[in-house]
């Protein structure tokens, strides 16, 4: 029989083994959990605060605004200005307005000021991503630096959905910046493949077919060359003993109703869909790694594409009731698809994105074929000059053109019409197989002992 006082105990075991007590000095008793009715009834003297204090998610501790951002607009679906960006959805009439959903995701943009703290911290330059504004908006990104400023290391947290084999050039994007800041700040670094999270959300994906897509997923990550003694990557399913419990107490705090708006859920969600977030959230808690990282309420930043924010508004929101540190975020804009800046490229359909696996001849081929911003006649080019903001080519070399003044120049001379579209379309189809040549050499040589390695539960070195 559980008495009262045995169950006392093992919570406290549990709250022990997991550094979920609070720090010396702080108050002792967490905050109650919001009402649930299939939940045991809290004791009686917990009953008046827990009706008066337990603040609503989405909400700042003040009541005003919160992770959301003000705007009620923004609310339903994380939608902003016309347009719909969650895990699952980009919608948007025309390109996606990054302004309006900075002001409805409530997150901040990056300043140049930003940029130019980053470098003299890291004593480099900054990564093309950050000086070209590809990553562009953050949450408490400063706060994180001023941390790091005062000799407190953090640790980066990114993942993949592996639902499929090949990953397209628009997946190595979070993964090549995630290593330049793993190299520039010396950090560990924690990276979930969520093989659950695509077998729930897909609907022909058998779980075995998702988890050996993580392991091959895996090897492509390997690839972008972290540092094997800092890196720790894990299948959700390998994974999940550890990270239970503190899935467990994300999941308490969190209700249907606060997910539905956020994720877009409805009645004939799975519960498995329902339940997802918090396994994406536990991550961003030091808390989920006492073996790899040591150390409870190690400050957290999170590299993703701007569609994973809803996983993190919901994470930031349910993180001071657990009395951990809420995550900084930085996120990237969307790499577009070869017919268009609209959104992002579907690793599903093939044609719409060029492909690690792809043959130089295939990259060719591709590249020759996506969208231009340039005129249909040469005549025409020579005297209108192409429209940048549009044209595939361009934005790709943006994302893949190291050397500034190339990059420069080309815009100039291309929207002057100075430049071609098929000579602009030929530079592109170099750098890119750079990347796709460098990328497919370095996958074939990841050997499985370094995979091994790589996703063994065992203490980073930092
Ligand atoms: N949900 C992400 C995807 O489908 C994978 C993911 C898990 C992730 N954890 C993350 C992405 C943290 C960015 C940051 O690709």
């Amino acid at each position: 029989q559980i008495t009262k006082e045995r169950y006392m105990t093992a919570k406290r075991q549990l709250e022990v083994m997991f550094n979920v007590l609070p720090a010396a000095g702080a108050s002792t008793t967490l905050p109650p959990p919001p009402p649930c009715p299939t939940c045991e009834p809290p004791p009686p003297e917990a009953v008046e605060p827990l009706r008066t204090s337990v603040p609503r998610l989405l909400e700042e501790e003040n009541g005003t605004g919160g992770e959301q951002g003000g705007a009620p607009a923004a609310v339903a679906g994380g939608s902003g200005g016309g347009q719909v960006v969650t895990p699952w959805e980009v919608e948007a009439d025309e390109e996606v307005d990054y302004n309006k959903l900075v002001v409805a995701f409530g997150s901040q943009l990056i300043s140049e000021d930003m940029v130019a703290r980053v470098e003299r911290l890291t004593n480099r330059r900054a990564h093309r991503f950050l000086r070209r504004g590809l990553f562009f908006s953050h949450r408490d990104l400063n706060q994180l630096l001023d941390l790091y400023e005062k000799g407190e290391k953090f640790y980066l947290y990114t993942g993949r959905g592996p639902s499929s084999e090949a990953l397209h050039l628009g997946h190595l994007v979070p993964f090549q910046f995630t290593q330049w800041l793993q190299e520039a700040f010396g950090v560990p670094l924690v990276i979930q493949l969520t093989d659950d999270e695509k077998f729930l959300f897909k609907s022909n994906l058998p779980l075995a077919e998702t988890h050996r897509l993580a392991r091959e997923n895996a090897r492509d990550i390997i690839a972008c060359e972290f540092d094997p003694a800092k890196t720790f990557m894990f299948s959700d399913l390998d994974y999940i003993k550890e990270l239970y419990p503190v899935v467990l107490q994300i999941q308490k705090f969190v209700t249907f109703n606060q997910t539905r708006g956020i994720f877009g859920f409805n009645d004939s969600t799975n519960i498995g869909c329902i339940a997802f977030p918090a396994v994406q959230a536990a991550p961003s808690f030091s808390v989920a790694f006492p073996k790899v990282l040591g150390k409870a309420n190690m400050p957290c930043l999170i590299p993703c594409a701007i569609d994973q924010d809803a996983y993190f508004r919901m994470t930031r929101d349910v993180a001071p009731r657990l009395r951990y540190p809420k995550p900084a975020l930085i996120h990237s804009k969307f790499f577009p698809g070869l017919q268009g800046p609209k959104g992002k490229m579907s690793a599903s359909e093939l044609g719409t994105a060029v492909f690690v696996t792809d043959t130089q001849k295939q990259v060719e081929q591709k590249v020759k074929s996506s969208f231009s911003g340039g005129q249909d006649t040469k005549e025409k080019q020579l005297e209108l000059g192409a429209n940048l903001s549009v044209d595939v080519a361009y934005q790709y070399l943006g994302f893949f053109l190291e050397d500034d003044d190339e990059y420069r120049q080309i815009g100039e001379d291309y929207a002057a019409g100075r430049l071609l579209t098929g000579q602009v379309k030929k530079r592109l189809v170099e750098v890119l197989w750079e990347v796709v040549g460098k990328h497919q050499r370095l996958r074939a040589a990841v050997t499985d002992e370094q995979l091994e390695r790589f996703m063994s539960v065992r203490p980073l070195e930092y």
